[in-house]
């Protein structure tokens, strides 16, 4: 992607600061970002970059979108990405990510922003019978209010490609890791054992297994494949592979040469990790493979070198 004019949402969090550092060097990327996931630091080195602007914003917010005027795409990451948090505050998804999407959108339509490109979720497709799960998959029944934000959000996305005759490129995501992460099984690992090396603590019965994608791999891959896109459309983002949890606890303690860990697994319900937890999750990415797409990393690639970047920054 070169000679931009681009709005990132989310700019300052895990994904949004990976995005921002490679975008720069060819566009002009304003990032906004409300620091609610984050203390900004990951923003900090670009703050001198003369291609990158950073607004402290709200997208729930209009007052906080209506004066940022003309783009030419929005990268849409912001959102409460918090799984977990769901279960207890459910109106977070709501506001944070379904009420921010709708005011980008009106935001767009008002300005004659004609893209955007849209992080949603595997967990759109809540416990899927068909794995790995392709994007045709269906009915989608998400069993986190994170899972069913992202699909409402798809949904609005799809009908104002249809009113305003933009085109939105969307990304079900499978475990984005990486550095810059600051949540997610890696990075609590590491946590956990370094303020007890002695025992670790694994939610669920640590037999749940997911598909994990390098962030370079992610931002690669959405930047090829919405450059071919012609009108809205949705593709997953993923590894052919899955790892499993104890897989990620055994790596994690060798890579930080601990012995004789203890294991102790909460069990949870079903042996899953929290409510709204999908134990197995793998989509199917026959899709972006096909557009000549390829990944750099594996998944156990993917999880080897991002606790190495973790270790590295934690
Ligand atoms: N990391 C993953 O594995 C993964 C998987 C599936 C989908 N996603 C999606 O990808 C996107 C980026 O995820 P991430 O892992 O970088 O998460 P992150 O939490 O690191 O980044 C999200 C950023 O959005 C900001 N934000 C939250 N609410 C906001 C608001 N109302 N206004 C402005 N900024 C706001 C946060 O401060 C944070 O910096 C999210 O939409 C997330 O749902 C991530």
């Amino acid at each position: 992607m070169q000679g931009k004019n681009i709005l990132l949402t989310g700019a300052a969090g895990f994904i949004g600061s990976n995005m921002a550092e490679l975008l720069v060097n060819d566009n002009i990327v304003t990032g906004i970002d409300n620091l609610s996931g984050t203390d900004g630091r990951f923003v900090k080195p670009l703050l001198d970059n003369k291609n990158f602007r950073f607004l402290k914003g709200d997208i729930t917010r209009e007052e906080d979108l209506s004066s940022l005027g003309k783009f030419d795409l929005v990268i849409h990451l912001a959102a409460n990405s918090d799984v977990r948090y769901g279960s207890e505050r459910p109106l977070v998804d709501l506001n944070s990510n379904v009420i921010g999407t709708v005011n980008l959108l009106e935001m767009m339509r008002k300005n004659d922003i004609p893209e955007m490109v849209f992080a949603s979720s595997s967990t759109v497709y809540g416990e899927a019978t068909v794995l790995p799960t392709p994007e045709e998959y269906g009915p989608y029944l998400p069993i986190s209010s994170y899972g069913a934000s992202k699909m409402s959000c798809e949904g609005f996305i799809s009908s104002y490609s249809h009113y305003y005759g933009f085109r939105g490129s969307i990304f079900r995501f499978a475990n984005i890791v990486g550095k810059n992460s600051t949540h997610g099984v890696i990075f609590d690992f590491i946590r956990k054992l370094k303020n007890n090396s002695r025992e670790l603590e694994i939610l669920g019965d640590g037999s749940q297994r997911k598909s994990y994608m390098h962030v370079s791999d992610c931002i690669s891959s959405i930047l090829f494949i919405h450059e071919k896109l012609q009108k809205t459309d949705i593709y997953n983002l993923g590894n052919k592979e899955t790892t499993s949890v104890v897989k990620i606890a055994d790596l994690i303690v060798t890579k930080m040469g601990l012995r004789n860990v203890n294991y102790r697994f909460t069990g949870g319900i079903d042996g899953r990790g929290w409510k709204g937890d999908v134990k197995l999750a793998q989509l199917s990415i026959e899709r972006l493979l096909s557009k000549g797409w390829k990944n750099r990393y594996n998944s156990d690639e993917s999880v080897a070198l991002a606790i190495d970047e973790a270790l590295a920054q934690l």
